[in-house]
């Protein structure tokens, strides 16, 4: 298993490189991202107040955070990749820090939500996710909402095995979520729906609920660019119809887990 300053390193160069644009995953690159990104953000309006302040931590060049601003929120976004940041910054409407899950540089209880959309599976140890879930409970206000993504480990198994071959580490990653070696994506780790809610639990959040954010479609929308509307409108309503549901939770491309603040 790599360690986590290797992690570390690899996700510099994944993101700051020039062959990945984070922006485009959600924008333009599949249907999936699509889907991601407004399944993401209802669930996130579904349960904030209007014009709260946001933390988004681990917000890439800023595709949620743009959003956010533009719904009337007051966003700082932080991230370690600086090269993302600066893209981040162009929109003009909102901060961009550089800056690390796990030591924010913000004040206790200076913004009503922060977002962990990304850091958790980037960090192979739990005590690592731990603490980054601690940092944003700390910089949140009581009653305040923590939301983490997460990646489920049944869809990095469904993407690995796209790939020719049989991919190394299957068990593990089954078993304990450890990222597979091989491959460009820097996984830290990927977690079951059970996981993710326990680790919101120990971390002292309270009324924690997870849900798979793009339900059973979003696998298969990994494949397409091209958005048939009609398809699109049917996998979005039964992603908000079943993403309550344990099983199909897992084989979302991502969960969302969200929490209070006591
Ligand atoms: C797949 S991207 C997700 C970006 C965006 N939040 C979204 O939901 O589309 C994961 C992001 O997490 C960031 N990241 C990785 N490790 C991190 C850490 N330790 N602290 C904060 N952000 C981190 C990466 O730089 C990257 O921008």
């Amino acid at each position: 298993m790599a360690s986590q300053k290797d992690i570390d390193r690899q996700i510099r160069a994944y993101y700051g490189g020039p062959d990945w644009d984070e922006g485009a995953r959600l924008t333009s690159r599949s249907a999936q991202g699509s889907l991601e990104f407004v399944r993401t953000q209802e669930l996130i309006a579904e349960r904030i107040r209007a014009g709260s302040q946001i933390a988004d931590i681990g917000g890439a060049t800023g595709v949620h955070a743009a959003a956010l601003a533009d719904a009337g929120h007051e966003v700082t976004l932080l991230d370690p990749v600086s090269e993302q940041v600066e893209q981040a910054r162009a929109y003009g409407t909102f901060e961009a820090l550089v800056g690390d899950a796990r030591g924010l540089p913000l004040e206790d209880r200076s913004v009503d939500v922060a977002l962990l959309l990304g850091p958790l599976y980037h960090l192979s140890e739990r005590e690592d996710r731990l603490r980054a879930l601690r940092e944003a409970i700390r910089v949140v206000r009581p009653g305040g909402w923590v939301f983490a993504a997460a990646i489920p480990r049944l869809a990095r198994l469904a993407a690995l095995s796209g790939g020719a071959g049989m991919p190394r580490g299957w068990e593990d990653l089954i078993e304990h979520g450890t990222s597979p070696a091989g491959g460009r994506f820097p996984g830290g780790h990927f977690h079951t729906g059970a996981e993710l809610a326990a680790e919101l639990n120990e971390s002292g959040l309270l009324q924690v609920e997870v849900v798979g954010v793009e339900g059973p479609a979003g696998l298969a929308f990994e494949q397409l660019t091209e958005i048939d509307p009609e398809l699109y409108s049917a996998a979005l309503t039964v992603a908000r119809a079943v993403a309550g549901q344990r099983g199909v939770q897992d084989l979302s491309n991502h969960l969302l887990a969200a929490g209070r603040r006591p």
